[in-house]
C-alpha cells in the first residue's frame, strides 16, 4: 500500500505533491519521491528516513530547480525490496525523461525483466524490483511510435497483478498518464489544473471534483482536463465521485475511524497477500523468501513465536502445518520461549510471526532460537524491520500500514501467509495429493470474496452489539482453529471496551470456567465447523442450562442453530482451515460496535 499524487498545469507543482505526500503518511512512509517534469529534463528526489522520509523529501527538495508545472509523487510502504532510498518511486527509464510510480505487485516481472534486459535496457535495480520494469516497458513502447497513453496500455497489456500507476515523460511533459487494476486511484480537476491521488486528502483541498478510475482503465491527464480508455483503447467515462469530506474523515478513507478502514481492507490485505505466490506449473513460491527447497525439505519440526493477534494467527497455523504437511509444530507465545529453556533440535524452523516485525519479545525469541542453532523465517508486514532483519528469510505479507492499534487485516492476512507456507512445505514432502494442494490454493483465492460477504453484514452484527452493550463478563468458545479464532474475537473485546472476555475452547469449559457462567454473561461461540459441530452445541447446552446469553458464529447453511442461539452472527461456509479468516470478521465487527456503544476510542484504545 503506497500513495500516489499528481499534478499538471500548474506553477507550484512541487509543493503540491509534497503537501499531498504529506497527506499520505498513512498509507506508507518508509520512502517517498517525486519526479517533475519540464520539456526535455525529467528532475527526481528520493529520500528514506523511516517515518521521517517525506519531511526528508521536502529538504531534498529545496534544490529543485523552479517553473515545473507537472509531476508526480509517491510515499511508500514497501512489500520487497529494502526501504531504502534507490528503491523508493519514481523509477526511471535508459533515458531517463520516463518516471513512473506504482502501488501494487507486477507478478509477471522477472520473465519481462529478462526480455528487456535481452534488448539492452539497463536496470538501476536488484532483481526482486517490480516497478522499474514498467518504466522500461513504456520506453520501449515509447522508442516504437507509441504516444504516453498507447505506451501505458501496451506496456500494462503484458503486465499480471495489480496496480495503481502513473507516468510522466519528459518529451510530452504536460502529461500524466495513470492506470488502476486493484489499487485505488482518482483524479481531481480544478480551472486549469488536473490531479491524480491515490487517495482524497492528497488533493481535498484544490480539486474541485472528484472522479474514480476502475480497474483497467487508463486516464490521460493534461492540464484543461482528462480522458479515459480501457485496455483495449474504447474511450471510458470516469464516475464522478460526492465528496463531503472534512480532511480528517478523508484520510480515514470515508470512514469514522482507521479500525473500520482496516477492517474493510481486509479482502484486499488477502489478495495481495496471496499475489504471485505461484509458478506457471502449480508450485507455490514465495520470492522474497530465500530458503532453498533443500533446506525446507530438512525441516522436521516447526515452532512458531508471536504475540497477541499474531499468536492467534500462529495457532491457526499449527493445525494447517500438521495437517497438509505433516509436521509437528508447536506455537509458543513469544515472551515465555526463551525462558524455558528451549529444545532445538536439528531440522527445527522457527517462525516468528509479526506485524510490525518491532515487537521485542518477538525479536528476542527468535534471536534465542537462532542463537540455538534453529533456522529462522519471519513472517512480519513491515518490509527491512527488526524482526526481518534478524531472521534468516522473511515472508512478507502485504496488509498496507496498520494504524489501528486493534489488529484486524494483518490477522487475516498472516493466516493466509502462514497457510500458503503450510501448502508449498506440504507440495515438497509430498504430504498431500497434488488435487488437494491445488483445490487449497483455490479456496485460499476464494476468500477475499467470502471476508466481503461476511463485511457486508455489519449492521446484522451492529443490531446484535446494541442489544449486549450493557453485559459485563464474555466467554469466547470454540474447538479446533474455532479456538484461535474465538481468542481473537475474546481480544478484540477486552482490548476495545476494557469489558472482562475470555476465549477458552469448547470442550474445557467443564473442567472450571463452567462455576462463572450464569445470567448476564454472554458467551460467544464459534459453530461453523462441521466436524466439531455436535460437541459444540452440547457446549452450548451447557451453557444455555445456566442463564447465559448465547451469540453464535453461525454459517449461512446452518438451520439447527436459531433454536438454540439468543443471537446468530452468519458467515458463508468454507473449507475449516480457512473459517478463522471468515469468522472473525462479524468478531471484529461485534466488537467494533461495543466498543462504539460504551463511547470508547477504537483506533486508541487505553494503556495500548
Ligand atoms: O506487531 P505484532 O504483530 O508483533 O504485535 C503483536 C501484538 O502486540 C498485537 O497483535 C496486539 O495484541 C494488538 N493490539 C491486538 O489487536
Amino acid at each position: 500500500m503506497c500513495g500516489i499524487i499528481g499534478v499538471v498545469g500548474t506553477p507550484d507543482a512541487l509543493d503540491t505533491l509534497l503537501e499531498g505526500l504529506a497527506r499520505l503518511e498513512y498509507r506508507g512512509y518508509d520512502s517517498a519521491g517525486v519526479a517533475l517534469v519540464r520539456p526535455g529534463e525529467t528532475w527526481r528526489a528520493r529520500t528514506a528516513s523511516g517515518t521521517e522520509s517525506v519531511r526528508a523529501l521536502v529538504e531534498a527538495c529545496r534544490e529543485a530547480p523552479a517553473g515545473f508545472a507537472s509531476g508526480i509523487g509517491h510515499t511508500r510502504w514497501a512489500t520487497h525490496g529494502a526501504p531504502e532510498a534507490e528503491n523508493a518511486h519514481p523509477h526511471l527509464d535508459c533515458t531517463g525523461h520516463v518516471a513512473i510510480i506504482h502501488n501494487g505487485i507486477v507478478e509477471n516481472h522477472a520473465e519481462l525483466r529478462a526480455g528487456l534486459e535481452e534488448r539492452g535496457h539497463a536496470f538501476m535495480l536488484a532483481d526482486q524490483d517490480m516497478t522499474e520494469v514498467l518504466a522500461h516497458l513504456i520506453e520501449e513502447a515509447r522508442r516504437g511510435g507509441a504516444d504516453l497513453v498507447e505506451a501505458m496500455r501496451q506496456s500494462l497489456g503484458r503486465v499480471r497483478g495489480a496496480f495503481a500507476v502513473a507516468a510522466v515523460d519528459a518529451t510530452e511533459p504536460d502529461v500524466i498518464v495513470a492506470a488502476r487494476r486493484v489499487s485505488p486511484l482518482i483524479v481531481g480537476t480544478a480551472p486549469g489544473r488536473t490531479y491524480l491521488a491515490s487517495d482524497v486528502p492528497a488533493i481535498l483541498d484544490r480539486a474541485g471534483a472528484f472522479y474514480a478510475v476502475d480497474d483497467d482503465q487508463v486516464v490521460r491527464l493534461a492540464p484543461a482536463g482528462f480522458s479515459a480508455v480501457d485496455l483495449e483503447g474504447a474511450p471510458v467515462r470516469l464516475r464522478q465521485l460526492a465528496i463531503d469530506w472534512d480532511l480528517e474523515t478523508a484520510e480515514k478513507g470515508g470512514f469514522e475511524d482507521f479500525m473500520t478502514k482496516e477492517i474493510e481492507e481486509q479482502p484486499t490485505a488477502l489478495a495481495n497477500t496471496l499475489l504471485d505466490r505461484r509458478r506457471g506449473d502449480g508450485t507455490i513460491t514465495f520470492d522474497e523468501l530465500r530458503v532453498a527447497d533443500a533446506e525446507l525439505l530438512e525441516v522436521r519440526r516447526v515452532v512458531i513465536v508471536a504475540t497477541g493477534t499474531s499468536h492467534h494467527a500462529a495457532l491457526v497455523a499449527k493445525y494447517a502445518l500438521e495437517r497438509w504437511a505433516r509436521l509437528t509444530t508447536e506455537v509458543d507465545i513469544a515472551s515465555e520461549y526463551r525462558y524455558r529453556d528451549p529444545v532445538v533440535e536439528v531440522g527445527t524452523l522457527v517462525i516468528g510471526v509479526s506485524q510490525s516485525g518491532e515487537t521485542i519479545d518477538t525479536i528476542q525469541a527468535v534471536r534465542e532460537a537462532r542463537r540455538r542453532g534453529a533456522r529462522v523465517v519471519a513472517v512480519t508486514n513491515v518490509v527491512d524491520s527488526s524482526l526481518a532483519r534478524e531472521a534468516d528469510a522473511v515472508l512478507y505479507t502485504r496488509a498496507g500500514l496498520e494504524v489501528s492499534v486493534a489488529s484486524t487485516k494483518s490477522f487475516v492476512a498472516q493466516v493466509a501467509a502462514l497457510e500458503m507456507l503450510a501448502l508449498r512445505l506440504a507440495q515438497l514432502r509430498a504430504t498431500l495429493p497434488a488435487d488437494d494442494v491445488e483445490a487449497h490454493v483455490r479456496g485460499l483465492g476464494a476468500l477475499s470474496g467470502l471476508v466481503g460477504v461476511a463485511l457486508a453484514r455489519r449492521d446484522a452484527v451492529t443490531d446484535v452489539a446494541k442489544q449486549l452493550v450493557g453485559a459485563r463478563d464474555f466467554f469466547y468458545l470454540g474447538r479446533h482453529v474455532g479456538l484461535p479464532t474465538a481468542l481473537e474475537g475474546a481480544l478484540k473485546l477486552k482490548e476495545l471496551t476494557y469489558v472482562h472476555a475470555e476465549g477458552y475452547p469448547g470442550g474445557e469449559l467443564k473442567h472450571g470456567p463452567l462455576a462463572l457462567i450464569e445470567p448476564g454473561v454472554v458467551v460467544v461461540a464459534v459453530a461453523t465447523d462441521p466436524a466439531m459441530y455436535d460437541k459444540m452445541l452440547s457446549n452450548l447446552a451447557e451453557v444455555k442450562a445456566r442463564g447465559a446469553t448465547l451469540v453464535v458464529v453461525a454459517t449461512d447453511d446452518d438451520e439447527t442453530i436459531e433454536s438454540v442461539a439468543d443471537y446468530v452472527l452468519r458467515v458463508p461456509g468454507t473449507e475449516p482451515l480457512f473459517t478463522p479468516m471468515v469468522d472473525v470478521v462479524p468478531l471484529q465487527l461485534f466488537a467494533y460496535a461495543m466498543a462504539r456503544g460504551l463511547g470508547r476510542n477504537v483506533d486508541r484504545p487505553r494503556n495500548l
